[in-house]
């Protein structure tokens, strides 16, 4: 059953408009979620006439959107929301808002307030959709609106996006989180999985390949377990293989993969479809055994490089990326080896590597032998410098290649030259026609970097 009511996102007449001549300064922390969110927050505001600036010292209207999934996000959260102050001394007449998943945590808001009372606005991630009436209450009333949901409510459709790029857009298949890994905050601050319809999915990517969008990431939590919640139930593999059949559509990619729900069907639909890219971002966490289980990760070290084996045997030239955590409590010597064994066994293209950080309320916060700090940081050197060679070594094989590459724009360090990325999510910077911005040409590699390709255009 599909608990969960649909609402149908509409701007209330009465909100005032800024006609045009107001500028809000929208800054984001956090992962796809997030920017997701924000995306909907510009494009409610553009809807009721706002302009969107990059330089905060012009804006009538800050936001930020902030994340809380380790330490040092709240932390800069922290830092610049306190160097505002002097904004609003300045100009009274600024609105500073602050949404995003640090405000779901219990008493956070009723924290910012009291250190920052110059903050009009605060709300959370279920209530994102209500911004324009917020900020017409603050307009109206003079007084600071403190609105978070404690719980999800249900799934918003219709919210204006306004999306970074015109060529690739993130798609949210699916909100929240069930599982509940021992260090994680997420599903507290973002709620319980709930998938979208399959028909308001399809719906949002045709509109996108109308306006001429090549390339959508499915977004999710836990992409795999897409589907459980509905009525008629459906599986991710289903999912993948009605998006594969939208024409026009070239690429398809989706994050993330959670080890113990990615099921074989999943791994034959991307290797079946032409539109599904030889990519999954896998995150492992850990190498041992005994870590995972204290994470609730719900697989073996074993486990996952079974699982490694069947993705690269379905799928040649597939590229694996990972998210690990060093220094979780506990972690021996031992422990972290068997990180550094598994890393080296994986070979991975890319990892997001990270320190353990307490999160209040979540289970390994109270657990006892948590890493010094010192131990935490030479455990992330050594396995960095694994991860740079395998990366290495990955790109290394591209050398000589003819690839395939979505044209994004011109690269960020020499406008000479154009960047986009192959199907497997590699970056690349090549020599190019200007006028190919937008489409799929073919690169041929001469050069491997570290984090980076270099090739010129054939066709
Ligand atoms: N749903 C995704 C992403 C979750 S957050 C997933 O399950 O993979 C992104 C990454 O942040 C996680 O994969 C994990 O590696 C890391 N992370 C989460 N909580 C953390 C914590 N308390 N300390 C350090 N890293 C953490
Ligand atoms: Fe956090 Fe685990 Fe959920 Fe990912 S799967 S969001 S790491 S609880
Ligand atoms: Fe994402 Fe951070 Fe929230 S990682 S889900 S923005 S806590």
């Amino acid at each position: 059953m599909n608990n969960y009511k649909k609402i149908n996102f509409k701007i209330n007449k009465n909100i005032e408009g800024s006609e045009g001549k107001k500028h809000f300064y929208l800054e984001t922390w956090g992962c796809q979620m997030n920017e997701e969110d924000s995306e909907k927050l510009s494009g409610m505001l553009k809807k009721t006439g706002y302009i969107r600036t990059n330089n905060k010292h012009n804006a009538d209207l800050i936001i930020f959107n902030t994340c809380c999934v380790r330490e040092n996000a709240e932390l800069k959260v922290y830092g610049n929301l306190g160097a505002l102050k002097k904004l609003k001394e300045k100009n009274s007449e600024l609105i500073i808002a602050v949404c995003g998943c640090m405000m779901q945590q219990k008493d956070m808001a009723e924290s910012i307030i009291k250190k920052f009372p110059f903050v009009d606005i605060i709300f959370g991630t279920h209530n994102a959709y209500k911004f324009p009436e917020y900020l017409n209450r603050v307009k109206q009333e003079g007084k600071s609106v403190i609105e978070i949901q404690d719980k999800e409510e249900g799934i918003v459709e219709g919210i204006p996006v306004d999306r970074e790029s015109s060529i690739k857009a993130f798609v949210t298949i699916m909100y929240g989180c069930n599982n509940f890994c021992t260090y994680c905050i997420v599903p507290y601050v973002r709620g319980r999985e709930r998938s979208r319809k399959p028909e308001d999915i399809e719906k949002e990517i045709s509109d996108l390949v109308s306006k001429g969008y090549k390339e959508i990431t499915l977004l999710g939590q836990n992409v795999n377990s897409y589907g459980k919640d509905l009525e008629p139930k459906m599986t991710f593999a289903q999912l993948l293989r009605q998006i594969n059949t939208i024409e026009g559509l070239e690429r398809v990619r989706f994050m993330t993969s959670h080890p113990k729900d990615l099921t074989q069907d999943v791994i034959d639909a991307i290797a079946e479809c032409d539109k599904l890219c030889e990519y999954i971002h896998l995150p492992v966490q850990s190498g041992s055994s005994n870590i995972l289980k204290k994470m609730n990760r719900i697989y073996t070290k074993e486990q996952y490089l079974e699982l490694i084996e069947r993705i690269r045997k379905a799928i040649p030239n597939v590229a694996i990326s990972t998210d690990i955590i060093v220094g979780f409590p506990g972690e021996t010597e031992e422990d972290f080896e068997e990180t550094l064994d598994l890393a080296r066994k994986v070979q991975y293209d890319s990892a997001f590597t990270f320190i353990y950080s307490k999160r209040k309320g979540t289970p390994a916060d109270e657990m006892e032998d948590q890493i010094d700090d010192d131990v935490k940081h030479n455990r992330f050197n050594r396995l960095v410098e694994v991860i740079n060679a395998s990366s290495a070594i990955k790109n290394k094989e591209y050398e000589g290649r003819e690839v395939e590459v979505l044209v994004e724009g011109l690269s960020k360090n020499d406008d000479e030259k154009l960047m986009g990325r192959t199907r497997t999510g590699k970056l690349v910077n090549f020599t190019g026609e200007k006028d190919s911005i937008g489409n799929l040409v073919n690169v041929k590699i001469t050069k491997a970097n570290s984090f980076s390709l270099v090739g010129e255009q054939i066709g």
